[in-house]
């Protein structure tokens, strides 16, 4: 037997308006938030004559039998050729077709001249390049306001499992897989929601760096060669002119580094740990003498739950001495996924724990943190 688990309330934050008089424009901007798939629909009429028209009001309706539907503006040129034509097909266009999205999407007089197509049933135009197909013939046309609603019954089916284009909003829009992240789970998955944090903590960055002060912010994961920038939010006075998505930092020397030492599994860490303590020992000191202080290092990041890096020496990536510290931020499961850290020139931040700026990031981290469905307890 599955445990019920709770739904989550809606974010308090969120009102929403419910009018019963509308324009048509506030109507459009509603149904615009339903996000669709572009098609465009194909017809050959009696004189054989080529039509197309690009269409997102494309819907399954019946598997056995198979029908779908799609509905056409009366105003349409084209709609006195799909009107009188016994046959459709629905073309579900590729992410990489917005320009044959907007080509059939204004009336012209030869749609088809340069475009690559084959002959589906009745003559109905295949594009090339496509998401996938359905050939049909239409069974049914109910005249719907200004609207008349085509059903077709699927004859013929082609899938080139091309990624299709979607469109909401008035936009066009890719469709990636949900990282379901903290829904996920409430689903009984394990998945890891790693796309889902950083999707939220890369939007609250501007406003984390109001609280924090101008400056440097960092979004980090951990990568197999260790600490990872996914994301910048730059400050007014840089740090670096070096730093970019991709850059991998010390796990030893920088306190992203450190933050992911202390908090992610030591089996994790321990291999770049080493790696690093022995390219740069710290005064000679030998790979064991290196683990112990780096040890003593890591046991002050875990009591004060954040990690810091002082005063460090002018070096390649910072051109001048900077101070740095970073928070953990973690999943619903307790695993540390991301490490939100801040750098700025020494002068300007002072390297004490208890700081109003560390402080400020440790709080957020923990919000976002929360976010993602960690709890502390
Ligand atoms: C993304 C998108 C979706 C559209 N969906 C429809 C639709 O479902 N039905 C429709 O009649 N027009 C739709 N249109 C508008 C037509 O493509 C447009 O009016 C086109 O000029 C019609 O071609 P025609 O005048 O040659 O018939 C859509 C346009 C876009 C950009």
């Amino acid at each position: 037997m599955t445990t019920p688990t709770a739904i989550a309330a809606p974010p308090t934050a969120v009102t929403t308006t419910t009018l019963s008089t509308f324009e048509p424009r506030q109507l459009r901007d509603v149904l615009g938030t339903f996000v669709t798939g572009v098609t465009v629909v194909t017809t050959r009429d009696a004189n054989g004559t080529a039509h197309g028209v690009t269409a997102n009001s494309f819907s399954s309706v019946s598997l056995d039998p198979p029908l779908i539907l799609w509905s056409q503006s009366l105003t349409s040129k084209s709609y006195p050729a799909f009107r009188d034509s016994a046959h459709f097909a629905v073309n579900i266009l590729a992410d990489d077709q917005i320009a044959i999205s907007n080509h059939f999407a204004k009336s012209r007089e030869d749609k088809f001249s340069g475009i690559a197509y084959s002959q589906g049933l009745g003559g109905s135009p295949v594009l090339a390049g496509a998401s996938a197909h359905l050939e049909c013939i239409k069974v049914a046309a109910y005249p719907s306001g200004d609207h008349v609603v085509y059903i077709g019954r699927v004859e013929r089916i082609g899938h080139s499992r091309r990624r299709a284009l979607a469109f909401g909003g008035g936009q066009y829009m890719v469709a990636y897989s949900h990282d379901l992240g903290p829904t996920a789970l409430q689903r009984g998955s394990t998945r890891p929601a790693h796309l889902a944090g950083i999707r939220l903590a890369t939007a609250a960055l501007p406003d984390i760096a109001k609280q924090v002060g101008n400056h440097t912010l960092c979004l980090a994961v951990w990568g197999n060669h260790g600490p990872t920038a996914v994301h910048w939010e730059p400050s007014s006075q840089p740090v670096s002119d070096q730093l970019r998505t991709g850059l991998v930092m010390s796990t030893t020397r920088s306190a992203t580094g450190r933050a992911f030492a202390a908090f992610l599994p030591s089996d994790m860490t321990q291999p770049l740990i080493d790696e690093d303590l022995r390219i740069y020992p710290f005064e000679n000191e030998d790979l064991a003498a290196g683990r112990i202080r780096f040890e003593r290092d890591i046991t002050e990041v875990k009591q004060h739950g954040l990690a810091r890096s002082i005063g460090a020496e002018p070096s390649p990536l910072h051109q001048i001495a900077v101070n740095a510290f970073s928070a953990p931020i973690y999943d619903e499961q307790g695993h540390m996924v991301m490490a939100l850290s801040l750098t700025a020139k020494a002068t300007r931040l002072s390297p004490e724990w208890t700081g109003n700026v560390p402080c400020t990031l440790a709080k957020v981290a923990q919000a976002l943190s929360k976010q993602l469905g960690y709890s502390a307890t």
